[in-house]
């Protein structure tokens, strides 16, 4: 039992070391999509004057395009790692927003008032969470016709993008994902249901070398889950499947798949 909490500790530390190094340029190395954003609009059509909370938010990528969609809102940023809330405070503050507030704060505890959120938002961070945790807390925090929005990729979908295809070792690396059957499980747990579901579809264009700046800029978390051998072979590999694979190096093109969940009481 001990073990198990200090391997937890161990893995948060080393995920909050790693999302301190790439603060600065988080949103350089990351592919911003904004239909899934759109999508929320419709669902939270007909409400008014909401409490958002965007937790996990980063640099605050998405809490910017939450705070033009929903221009009557007030957004509570939260994240674990306080350089992410530095950058995310300048970013918003330069777009000349201010009905938001930001601060440093775990998904297990997010030091919300009981029944005050609308709507609870939480995009591409889960699988850094501790789940049953954050659902439960999820659920004192969100108003009873509240909902939450847990905007991911499954493992499934993790294993078939192109870094789970072509780059040695990354779909059986990350293991802190999950499948949609886990997912509602947790949520029946902490008495939520997932109301619905819809998967995005993106297809993407890039060269290799973008590719390679973004895997040796640890875009995605997984990354740093390599030792620096492990990972320098398997960019090796990598870049030698693209070349098999792929005829025009400067135009690589595939499709990558996340899911939204629709969450309520
Ligand atoms: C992959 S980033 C996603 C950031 C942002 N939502 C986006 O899509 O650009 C995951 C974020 O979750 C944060 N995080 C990890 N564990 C957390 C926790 N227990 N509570 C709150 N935030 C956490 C990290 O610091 C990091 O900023």
């Amino acid at each position: 039992m001990v073990n198990i909490a200090q391997d937890l500790l161990v893995s948060e530390n080393n995920a909050n070391d790693h999302f301190s190094k790439i603060a600065s340029n988080y949103k350089e190395l990351r592919t911003t999509d904004v239909d899934h954003i759109e999508y929320i609009k419709k669902l939270l059509d007909k409400k008014s004057n909401i409490d958002i909370a965007d937790v996990g938010c980063g640099d605050g990528r998405y809490s910017l395009e939450i705070l033009k969609s929903f221009e009557n809102c007030y957004l509570h940023c939260i994240d674990f790692n306080e350089n992410m809330i530095e950058h995310l405070k300048n970013y918003l503050t330069k777009k000349k927003f201010t009905n938001f507030c930001a601060r440093a704060g775990d998904a297990r505890k997010l030091s919300l008032e009981n029944d005050s959120m609308d709507s609870i938002m939480t995009f591409n961070a889960i699988h850094h969470f501790d789940l049953d945790k954050f659902f439960s807390e999820s659920n004192e925090i969100l108003k009873d016709d509240g909902q939450l929005i847990i905007y991911t990729r499954l493992r499934n979908q993790n294993y078939k993008s192109i870094w789970g295809k072509y780059f040695p070792l990354f779909g059986d690396m990350e293991t802190r994902l999950y499948e949609l059957n886990e997912l509602e499980e947790c949520a029946e747990n902490a008495d939520l249901k997932i109301k619905s579901t819809r998967v995005f579809g993106h297809v993407r264009t890039s060269s290799l070398e973008r590719l390679v700046q973004q895997a040796k800029g640890n875009h995605y978390s997984t990354f740093a889950l390599y030792d620096e051998e492990t990972f320098d072979e398997s960019l090796e590999i990598f870049q030698k499947n693209m070349q098999k694979n792929f005829s025009n190096l400067e135009q690589i093109t595939w499709h990558d798949e996340n899911i939204l969940l629709e969450i309520v009481k």
